[in-house]
């Protein structure tokens, strides 16, 4: 794989659960990538805490999902829309990519991966599809899914970026760019709610803001960081942290470790559904970086 792909900043060697990792280092920040699921398990700026959160009790196995970094969930969000016993939020997160390119320009890293439809994701997809993931680190981490439909009906799609931050307490945080937004909330049935404010957590959340493009920071007094999120190609933000009983019930998910962390999406959820005519795609893509 190195022989091939690899670039100065760039490194590929044999991960946990041994699937193959992807190390980046652009100098002013380093990030890392399984090929399972395209999936970034860590950012950093050069010299800070981690951005990511990644679980202490992740599984990493084929076919498993990672509990933390950026699970990318797509063709479907959370529960199949006909199906409950299809796998929750896609089946991307879960299957084998492969690296497709790479390079390395003046402390801008680029690797993309690919994902092509098979036998055995008809079963659970039927449209023939081509999935481009693409991560950019220079001090700041870009991430974009590019989904290519190749079969001969449009695909109703749903999904996200599921961006997993660290935090010091989620009790002291605050994340600001969704006042004033309505909200789905998915722990009363999806009902339409209403944001006043900034979002503040004393027991689980689990929201689809809906109808919103704006950029989002997360005020971490504790460790005295903003981090910053930006997206394209999505209408809708996912905020979540399942607090106390949820992250008991979750086999890959410490009992404290809801403290630590939060999502905070960049999606295609609730009403906002992608139809990707014959030979369309469509482009989903997140920003994150941190401000001290
Ligand atoms: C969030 C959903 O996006 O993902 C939550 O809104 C869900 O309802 C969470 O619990 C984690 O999902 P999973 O499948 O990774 O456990």
């Amino acid at each position: 794989m190195n022989d091939v792909f690899g670039r100065p900043g760039i490194r590929f060697s044999t991960g946990p659960g041994g699937l193959t990792v992807a190390a980046l280092d652009s100098g002013a920040a380093t990030a890392s990538l399984t090929l399972l699921g395209a999936h970034v398990l860590s950012f950093q700026r050069s010299g800070s805490r981690p951005v990511l959160w990644l679980s202490e009790r992740a599984m990493f196995e084929e076919g498993k999902p990672i509990r933390g970094g950026i699970p990318i969930c797509w063709p479907w969000f959370a529960q199949h829309p006909e199906d409950a016993a299809m796998p929750a939020h896609g089946i991307a997160r879960t299957r084998l990519w492969e690296v497709s390119e790479t390079g390395a320009e003046d402390g801008d890293l680029r690797l993309a991966l690919e994902l092509r439809d098979e036998p055995s994701s008809r079963r659970l997809w039927p449209h023939a599809f081509r999935w481009r993931f693409e991560v950019r680190l220079t001090d700041r981490l870009r991430v974009s899914l590019t989904a290519a439909n190749l079969s001969n009906e449009a695909a109703v799609c749903s999904g996200a970026l599921h961006s997993y931050f660290a935090v010091s307490d989620i009790r002291a945080i605050r994340i600001h760019g969704l006042e004033q937004t309505a909200y789905l909330d998915s722990l009363e049935e999806r009902q339409l709610k209403f944001q006043d404010g900034p979002i503040a957590f004393e027991g689980e959340v689990d929201r689809i803001y809906t109808d919103t493009t704006a950029e989002c920071h997360i005020e971490d007094p504790g460790w005295e960081r903003r981090i910053g999120i930006a997206k394209t190609g999505s209408l809708s933000t996912v905020v979540w942290n399942p607090w106390i009983a949820k992250a008991k019930r979750m086999p890959d998910f410490g009992d404290e470790e809801y403290l630590r962390m939060v999502c905070v999406e960049t999606a295609n959820a609730g009403s906002d559904l992608v139809s990707i005519p014959p030979s369309g795609s469509h482009t989903l893509g997140a920003e994150h970086w941190e401000e001290s």
